[in-house]
């Protein structure tokens, strides 16, 4: 299969994770007898820096063009005195819009050998298993216009959600759950906000075409209370923009690291991208010790998805679990008699176990 995939390494660990799912895909690619290409581009400050925008237009041109899109992450304390329009992550926010990617799905389960990682008890985190399906381009996030009055001393952010942009994220959220346990929990603030009593409306209408799927609807303070006592409750979640951004980063405890976290974001017709939850990590950027696998777990996410190449993205996922399961950890993740590495190291073990698995078929 010939493909050409668009990175956009951005600023920070980006750079540095993106590197580490290349060399995954270059290895997958060889292993199984594809041919990908690839062309890097820049977003974020890098763009900043090189073009004077967060998002030159050869860059959403190039993405429009490609089979895939992979991302590392924006941002960093060198561009975050600028003005709204020219900050790092407002290239993040242009791109999302631009390609219209209003599904963004977060994958959260644990490996067995990190559940002492995390800061929350093993029998709370054991078993757990959830997928957060978080609405994209919508929400506060793109409001408009945000700004300051009175002189600089009242804000508005406007919070607007469509009919359609609901409709669609809900349908995708239990489409999501008819592949899972059929169990899905639709998260909102509908005791407070007009746009989530739409919401919830919508949800309750969109369930009467998935009959096999069962719904709650719990409100998002409660949900973030629910996500760390009791986790394996969940399947799949859906939620607006803002809540979904918040509980991912929560949901990352379960996995120990907010470095293990993967996401998918998706249009209903075009070009997928696919990035690490996380951000740039500028407090460890440069030194080599990032945490490479939420970004290759991620172009695992993009070889399914994207490509319809189930088995490889299963090799690249199989291969992660079992360099963990051997021990093997990076500087985010606190493994009792683990065996610390770097970036380089942890990339480079993966890769080797990919090329040394055995292809099922
Ligand atoms: P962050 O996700 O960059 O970092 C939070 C903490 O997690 C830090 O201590 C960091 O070292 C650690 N961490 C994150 N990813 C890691 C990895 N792969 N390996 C090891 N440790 C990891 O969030 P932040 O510090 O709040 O934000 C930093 C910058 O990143 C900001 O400019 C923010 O806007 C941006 N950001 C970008 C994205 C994105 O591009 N998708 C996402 C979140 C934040
Ligand atoms: C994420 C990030 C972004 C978001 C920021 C950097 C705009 O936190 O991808 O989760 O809030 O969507
Ligand atoms: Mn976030």
């Amino acid at each position: 299969m010939e493909k050409l995939i668009v990175l956009l390494p951005g600023d920070g660990i980006g750079k540095e994770v993106t590197a580490s799912a290349q060399d995954i895909l270059e290895t997958v690619s060889e292993k199984f007898g594809h041919s990908f290409s690839f062309e890097s581009h820049d977003i974020g400050g890098i763009a900043v820096d090189n073009h004077g925008t967060p998002l030159p237009d050869q860059t959403v041109e190039a993405c429009k063009q490609a089979d895939a899109v992979l991302l590392g992450a924006v941002g960093g304390p060198k561009w975050d005195n600028l003005p709204s329009h020219l900050r790092p992550e407002r290239g993040l926010l242009g791109i999302r819009k631009a390609l219209d990617l209003f599904a963004n799905l977060r994958p959260v389960k644990g490996f067995p050998t990190l559940l002492h990682a995390s800061p929350l008890k093993e029998e709370i985190i054991n078993g757990s298993d959830l997928l957060i399906v978080r609405e994209l381009t919508g929400g506060l996030y793109f409001g408009t216009p945000s700004e300051r009055r009175d002189n600089g001393n009242a804000v508005v952010d406007t919070l607007t959600y469509t009919r359609r942009e609901i409709e669609r994220i809900v349908d995708k959220a239990f489409q999501s759950a008819q592949l899972r346990q059929k169990k899905l929990t639709s998260v909102d603030k509908a005791n407070v906000l007009e746009s989530s009593k739409l919401w919830r409306e919508i949800v309750e209408e969109k369930k009467q075409d998935y009959p096999d799927v069962t719904v709650d609807h719990v409100l998002v303070d409660a949900a973030a209370m629910k996500l760390i006592t009791n986790p394996s409750a969940f399947d799949v979640i859906v939620t607006e923009n803002m809540f979904g951004d918040i509980l991912s980063d929560e949901a990352s405890v379960l996995t120990g690291s907010l470095g293990m976290l993967p996401s998918a974001s998706l249009a209903e017709n075009g070009v997928g991208l696919y990035e690490p939850a996380h951000g740039s990590a500028p407090d460890i950027a440069g030194k080599g010790i990032a945490n490479p696998i939420a970004t290759i777990l991620s172009a695992a996410l993009l070889l399914r998805y994207s490509f319809g190449l189930d088995e490889e993205a299963l090799a690249i996922e199989n291969a992660v679990e079992a360099v963990v399961n051997e021990g093997y950890h990076t500087a985010d993740l606190h493994v009792e008699n683990g065996k610390l590495i770097n970036t380089n190291e942890m990339t480079q073990l993966i890769a080797e176990f990919i090329k040394n698995e055995t292809v099922q078929s």
